[in-house]
C-alpha cells in the first residue's frame, strides 16, 4: 500500500485535518500484514497535528448487565456445527424476527478479531456483519491499519438484527455470547478489539463505560487474549470528532501486534 492510499484511508476515517506539523512529513509504511512498529505514526504527534473538537459528544448507550442465562460453551466446537448451531438458534426473541444470522466473516485463523454489537438491517438482509454505513467506516478502520478484511475476522456479540436497530438487551446478549466465545476458540486470534460499548461490556462482563474502557489493556478468557476496546464505527458516524482517540487505540494495537514478547 502506498502513501497517497494510506492517507486516502485515513481521511476515509475522517482523519482528513491530520497534516504534518514539520517540513518532512511523517514517515508512511509499506506493510505487509500489520504495520511495523517504527514506522506506526506516534501518539503524540497525531495529538498534535489533528484538531479534536472535545464539545459534546453523543453518549454511548448504557447497557444492563449481563444475565448469566447462556448455553454452556461446547467443550470442542467445529466450524460447521457451530455454524448450524447459530443458524437454528432460538434462544431469544430475536430468532424469530431474523431474515438471516450473521454469523461473522473473514480469516478463520486471524491474528486479529474485531467484535461488534449486532447486525443492522443491511446484515440481517445479506448475512454478513459490518456492510451498512457503519461498515464502510470501518472497512476504512481496517485499511488504516494496512490490513483487508479479509486478513482479520470480524464477529458480533449477538448474532440476529435487534428491531429498530435497538441495542441487544442482556437476555439477548446473554443468549447469544457463548456462540462468540465459541468463535474465539476456534479462531484463537493473538488480539481482539472490541467495538463499542455493547462488545466491551459483554466481553469483559462490566459496566463500565467504553470511554473508561478504551485506552487500556485487558486479556480475555483462559488463554489470556490481549483485547482492547475503542469506540464503534456507529458512535463515530455521530462523533467524528472521536476518530482520533480511535486511531490512538489502533496504533495501541498495531504496535502490540508487533512486539511477540508482550503477547
Ligand atoms: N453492523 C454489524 O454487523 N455490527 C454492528 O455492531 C453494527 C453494524
Amino acid at each position: 500500500m502506498d502513501e497517497t492510499q494510506r492517507r486516502a484511508y485515513l481521511e476515509a476515517m475522517d482523519i482528513s485535518l491530520w497534516q504534518p506539523r514539520f517540513s518532512s512529513p511523517l514517515p508512511m509504511p509499506s506493510m505487509s500484514t500489520v504495520m511495523p512498529v517504527s514506522a506506526v505514526p506516534k501518539v503524540v504527534e497525531i495529538h498534535q497535528t489533528i484538531e479534536i473538537k472535545e464539545t459534546n459528544p453523543a453518549p454511548e448507550p448504557i447497557i444492563a448487565p449481563v444475565i448469566e442465562i447462556a448455553p454452556p460453551v461446547i467443550a470442542a466446537p467445529n466450524w460447521e456445527t457451530l455454524i448450524a448451531r447459530v443458524n437454528a438458534c432460538r434462544a431469544c426473541e430475536l430468532g424469530a424476527l431474523r431474515t438471516k444470522t450473521v454469523f461473522g466473516s473473514g480469516k478463520r485463523d486471524a491474528a486479529l478479531m474485531l467484535i461488534g454489537e449486532a447486525p443492522g438491517a443491511e446484515e440481517d438482509q445479506t448475512g454478513e456483519p459490518f456492510v451498512g454505513r457503519a461498515g464502510k467506516l470501518l472497512t476504512a478502520i481496517v485499511k488504516a491499519m494496512g490490513l483487508e478484511r479479509e486478513q482479520i475476522y470480524i464477529a458480533n456479540v449477538v448474532k440476529c438484527r435487534p428491531p429498530d436497530n435497538r441495542n441487544p438487551n442482556a437476555n439477548e446478549i446473554a443468549a447469544c455470547v457463548n456462540y462468540l466465545r465459541e468463535q474465539v476458540a476456534l479462531i484463537q486470534p493473538r488480539m481482539m478489539l472490541a467495538l463499542g460499548t455493547v462488545a466491551g461490556q459483554s466481553l469483559l462482563n462490566t459496566t463500565e463505560t467504553v470511554g473508561a474502557l478504551r485506552g487500556r489493556w485487558f486479556t480475555f478468557g483462559e488463554t489470556q487474549i490481549p483485547l482492547r476496546v475503542t469506540y464503534h464505527p456507529a458512535y463515530l458516524l455521530r462523533s467524528p470528532n472521536q476518530k482520533a482517540k480511535v486511531w490512538n487505540d489502533l496504533v495501541a494495537v498495531m504496535e502490540r501486534m508487533n512486539t511477540p514478547s508482550k503477547n
